[in-house]
């Protein structure tokens, strides 16, 4: 399928969980793929595993000259970055907000909110000089609402974070064609949400109408969608994809 044909994309985050789903997804609709994490190993064996059109570049997205050496990375191999997906995030620690660790929350603001801004700063000037480009940040249902059992305050702040920022950039750019959308998705079975439920979909898929947790390649069914030309007039949305747990 080309679905993503002459698209070229950064995907943070891709080593493992969503964001490696991402990556096969988006290859195997045509794009070229920059992958990007602190895993190199498994980064780097993944990239070699989906072909030439695919590079892994060591990366943390909170470090903004990392970011320079990303896109420099993608244009060098691939040309112009059409679509960026800032994917990587942490959790953090499980905690009360009354005793959450100010470091801790530092860190994870950085990561899951100055990291996507650093990303969408990073990209915008191709996109501007190119005159298109599509957006996709993912956040999360703590994004959307706050939850029983959300980790903590920080998770959910940054989420939320993402979420208005995507509006911000899809107002500004929109008239440039480049289009933000956030993602937020309910439970995904990723080493992610193993780690933090240390259960795989009983107990906590109950309180998700479709009663399980999402397969990552579901979200990629939504990033590919949002990526592509398919999407062409939507931009500034927030796209829920939780087996319906926030309906319920
Ligand atoms: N799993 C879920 O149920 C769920 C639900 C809603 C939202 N999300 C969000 O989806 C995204 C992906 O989650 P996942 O479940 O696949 O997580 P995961 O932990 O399985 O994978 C995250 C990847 O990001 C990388 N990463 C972490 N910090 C990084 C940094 N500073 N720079 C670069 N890479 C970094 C990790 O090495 C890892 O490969 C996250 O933003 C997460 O908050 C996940």
């Amino acid at each position: 399928m080309d679905r993503l044909k002459g698209k070229i994309a950064i995907i943070t985050g891709a080593s493992q969980g969503m964001g490696s789903a991402h990556a096969k997804a988006f290859i195997d609709e045509g794009a070229k793929v920059v992958l990007t994490d602190l895993n190199v190993a498994d980064g780097d064996a993944l990239a070699k595993s989906l072909g030439e059109h695919a590079i892994f570049v060591e990366h943390d997205v909170s470090d903004a000259a990392g970011w320079r050496r990303v896109v420099d990375a993608a244009e060098a191999a691939f040309g112009p970055v059409s679509v960026l997906v800032n994917n990587a995030g942490i959790i953090g620690p499980v905690s009360m907000s009354a005793d959450l660790d100010e470091a801790a929350y530092a860190r994870v603001c950085a990561i899951n909110q100055t990291g996507v801004f650093l990303g969408m700063k990073a990209v915008l000037p191709g996109m501007i000089a190119a005159g298109n480009g599509s957006i996709v940040n993912i956040s999360s249902i703590s994004g959307i609402v706050a939850i029983v059992g959300s980790p903590n305050l920080a998770y959910v702040g940054s989420k939320f974070a993402v979420r208005g920022m995507t509006k911000h950039v899809a107002v500004e750019y929109g008239d440039r064609n480049i289009r933000a959308n956030s993602v937020h998705p309910g439970y995904v079975r990723t080493p992610m949400m193993v780690a933090a439920t240390d259960e795989d979909g009983g107990g906590a898929a109950m309180a998700i109408p479709l009663r399980r947790f999402a397969e990552s390649v579901e979200i990629s069914n939504l990033v590919v969608f949002l990526a592509s030309d398919e999407a062409s007039f939507i931009t500034g949305a927030e796209h829920v994809i939780d087996g319906g747990m926030t309906a319920a």
